[in-house]
């Protein structure tokens, strides 16, 4: 049974009233998706209890109570679930209890009538039964082969896909809550992946998926904003994003435990890596900076890059290390790949670079991708300029450019290294898969990460 009130206020009524109206998409939806839909989401049904759509939010799960009496927030289950008794609440789940102004706005929008004021467009739910359509190919943000170097994963629209790495098709949809996919990582081991995204101003969340069954392990809603570059620890353990509020965060793989905190960035952290032995962690921002942490003490350490002013030319987008070593490839606006140690093996003097260790030949526009070979032979980088895609391969011995990728190739933003080092992948802006020969650098093959439905086309 679902209780909505039937009425809507007019604008005199509206001017009347003199507490402030409640909007649910405004005011309570944010507070929902931080707090709730981690585990009340289609991948993940806590008590068979929905909260990514509003008919499910006002619905009941197992316990058959309706959560929303529209009016009547005393009669409402969901209320006496996030009301505190000794400081504690039922909801969220092993959580500190809501806000007492988060819980307020709860309570008197039910009060004002739960209504929904969602726009049309807002509205789209996915889930495993109802995947994302495509009328034309999403802009590819992220792509990463699997250990076993089977599997491609791509990002797509609300959704990661499983291609196999041939392109001989599409095996598997991960249909997530997050509107933008960002980054992708499986664990070493490959039985997971973890997948960093987000809705952009409303959201963020770090996704867990076991790989062999396709089933979110656990989603977890990250701040306000979207998060970037996931990472995991060589041993399994830990995963690590960069934050839209400009944090850094770990955490606990198996449990989805936060482990680690930092916020020493000034601007978005867009992406990690940890050390080689797990104990450091390395993020890259918008702020220039490259800075290394400890994760034990969640401590700062060191900035990685100089902090002279003027030094540092712009964002940095990607970090990669350096297989075996602890050393970082770093790309970022200024288009040319460096490499930098980690462990600085000098006191800083004011004006220094020190651990700046190589530059590699400027690429054309914006770097957005770094990688190695895992024999660290070579470092690759993509970039971007004006639309075109440029993927340059490096010899990490001499600094040289060994090759460019075979073009033309659309704005590439992520790729991805073949495990036997045999085949490079490149994602972008026309939605397709691009398959490169790493010793040639031919084109060996193209294919669309997602499929494509053109026929049903209703919006352009
Ligand atoms: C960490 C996971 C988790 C989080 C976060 C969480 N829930 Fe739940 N929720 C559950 C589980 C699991 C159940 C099933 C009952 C139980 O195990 O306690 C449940 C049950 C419920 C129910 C009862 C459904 C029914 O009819 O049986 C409501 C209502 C509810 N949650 C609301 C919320 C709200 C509101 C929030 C956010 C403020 C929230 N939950 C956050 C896991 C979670």
């Amino acid at each position: 049974m679902i209780l909505i009130a039937p009425t809507l206020a007019t604008a005199e009524e509206l001017a009347d009233t003199p507490a402030k109206q409640v909007s649910y998409f405004r005011d309570v939806r944010p507070i929902v998706q931080a707090n709730c839909q981690g585990c009340h989401q289609p991948a993940k049904r806590g008590g068979d209890y929905l909260m990514t759509d509003f008919q499910g939010l006002l619905a009941s799960g197992e316990s058959g109570t309706a959560a929303v009496v529209a009016g009547n927030p005393a009669e409402s289950y969901l209320v006496e679930l996030i009301t505190p008794v000794d400081g504690k609440s039922e909801m969220p789940k092993g959580k500190a209890p809501l806000s007492e102004t988060d819980r307020q706005t709860i309570v008197q929008w039910i009060e004002q009538g739960a209504k929904d004021d969602t726009p049309e467009s807002a509205k789209a739910q996915y889930d495993a039964e109802h995947p994302p359509t495509y009328v034309r190919p999403p802009v590819l943000t992220s792509v990463a082969f699997s250990p076993d170097g089977a599997t491609l994963a791509v990002s797509g629209y609300h959704e990661v896909v499983l291609q196999k790495a041939d392109g001989s098709g599409e095996f598997g949809r991960l249909v997530g809550m997050s509107e933008r996919i960002e980054s992708i990582a499986f664990s070493p081991d490959g039985s997971q992946l973890a997948v960093a995204g987000g809705s952009p101003g409303r959201l963020g969340e770090l996704q867990m998926w076991d790989v062999t069954d396709r089933k979110l392990a656990y989603s977890i809603p990250v701040s306000y904003d979207n998060v970037y570059g996931v990472s995991w620890s060589p041993d399994g353990k830990f995963v690590a994003i960069g934050c839209g509020d400009n944090s850094v965060r770990g955490y606990e793989a198996a449990t989805g435990k936060q482990v680690f905190f930092n916020g020493a960035h000034g601007d978005w952290a867009l992406d990690t890596v940890f050390s080689k032995d797990g104990s450091h962690l390395v993020s890259v921002s918008r702020d220039m900076a490259v800075k290394l942490y400890e994760v034990k003490t969640q401590r700062f350490v060191d900035n990685v890059t100089s902090i002279t002013p003027g030094a540092l030319k712009g964002g940095i987008n990607a970090v990669a290390r350096f297989p075996g070593e602890d050393q970082v490839l770093i790309g970022g606006a200024d288009g040319t790949p460096k490499i930098y140690r980690l462990f600085r093996e000098k006191a800083r003097k004011i004006g220094d670079d020190f651990n700046k260790i190589k530059d590699f030949p400027e690429m054309p526009g914006r770097i957005y991708d770094v990688a190695f070979t895992s024999d660290a032979k070579k470092a690759v980088a993509c970039s971007s300029l004006d639309g075109d895609g440029f993927v340059h391969v490096f010899d990490v011995e001499s600094g040289k450019k060994l090759l460019e990728l075979e073009g033309p190739l659309h704005a590439i933003y992520s790729i991805s290294v073949s495990p036997d080092n045999k085949r490079i992948a490149s994602v972008g802006f026309d939605g397709k898969i691009v398959l490169h020969d790493l010793e040639s650098g031919k084109q060996l093959k193209q294919f669309a990460a997602v499929p494509i439905s053109p026929q049903t086309a209703s919006t352009k």
